[in-house]
């Protein structure tokens, strides 16, 4: 069994973090700049990515920050390459940006199915595919991306954005194989709920709990992706125990199914 590099020291590592104006990927670029790692930041609210900036540089003043729409695919090529060009080189890329959306199958509408997939799965695979020959020519590096427990759980009123997630996981469960023991490390995130509203933070044995409807704040989970990164796993639930319901899951999925469609006769807001 082939190891898992990890990271022991975070001083000098560049980390490029999309979708970090807010949410997980605001909180994951404050921890990790606290920890020491040079972060470059992006996302289309420029206000917003200053304010995440200003912490940032708090603790390491060469952070970056750098507004695009990355439902734009054709710009991300050269974007990554004026990120390694600032920043000197991508150590880590996390790919966190994403939509959600939520809604029947039936009557989302197309533009909306489009927008997600390019957003939530074409630019990470674009980004990664634009990152990858440095991270090749240094033999390092590594590629966390934020899935979905809605990517293993698919359930009704989430079509369009867990579409996307699952294909995320194909994706990049693939190119972990073909990069096994290249010193490219390949990472997959699962949350289940993450608490995005709020300023709230937490203790970190949130990100154990076995109530896995539990509303979790998101430094929490930021600091759950930074300890992954540091083992080198493969793959992450937040809360871990959300990896049981995926088991059970695949174990009856009739079941599940069956489940989730009387929870949505039930209640659905839809
Ligand atoms: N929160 C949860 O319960 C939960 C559960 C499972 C998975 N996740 C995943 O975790 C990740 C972070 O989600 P979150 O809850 O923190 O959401 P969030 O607060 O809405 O953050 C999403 C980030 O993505 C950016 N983004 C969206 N569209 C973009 C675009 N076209 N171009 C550039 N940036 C874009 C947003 O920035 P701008 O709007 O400024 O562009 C924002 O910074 C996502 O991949 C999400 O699917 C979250």
């Amino acid at each position: 069994m082939a190891a898992q590099a990890g990271v022991s020291d975070w001083t000098g590592r560049r980390v490029l973090v999309t979708g970090a104006s807010s949410g997980i990927g605001a909180a994951l670029a404050r921890d990790l700049a606290s920890h020491g790692a040079t972060v470059g930041i992006c996302a289309r609210r420029t206000d917003l990515l200053q304010q995440v900036l200003a912490d940032c540089r708090r603790s390491v003043p060469d952070c970056r920050a750098w507004t695009i729409d990355l439902a734009d695919l054709g710009r991300l090529d050269d974007f990554v390459a004026r990120v390694e060009d600032t920043l000197g080189r991508i150590d880590v890329l996390v790919n966190n940006a994403a939509l959600a959306l939520a809604g029947p199958a039936t009557t989302t509408p197309w533009a909306d199915i489009e927008q997600l997939l390019r957003v939530d799965y074409l630019s990470p695979v674009r980004l990664t595919l634009a990152a990858l020959p440095a991270m090749r020519a240094r033999g390092s590096g590594q590629i966390l991306t934020l899935s979905s427990m809605a990517a293993r759980m698919s359930t009704p009123g989430e079509a369009a954005y867990a579409a996307p997630k699952a294909a995320l996981t194909a994706w990049f469960e693939a190119l972990a194989g073909e990069l096994w023991d290249s010193g490219i490390t390949v990472h997959l995130v699962y949350p289940a709920l993450i608490d995005v509203q709020t300023d709230a933070d937490g203790d970190d044995a949130l990100a154990e709990t076995p109530n896995v409807a539990t509303n979790i704040p998101a430094p929490v989970c930021a600091r759950a992706i930074r300890r992954q990164l540091e083992r080198g796993d493969l793959e992450l639930y937040v809360p871990t125990p959300a990896r049981d319901a995926v088991v059970q899951r695949a174990l009856d999925t009739r079941a599940s199914v069956e489940l989730m469609a009387n929870w949505y006769r039930a209640g659905s807001p839809h």
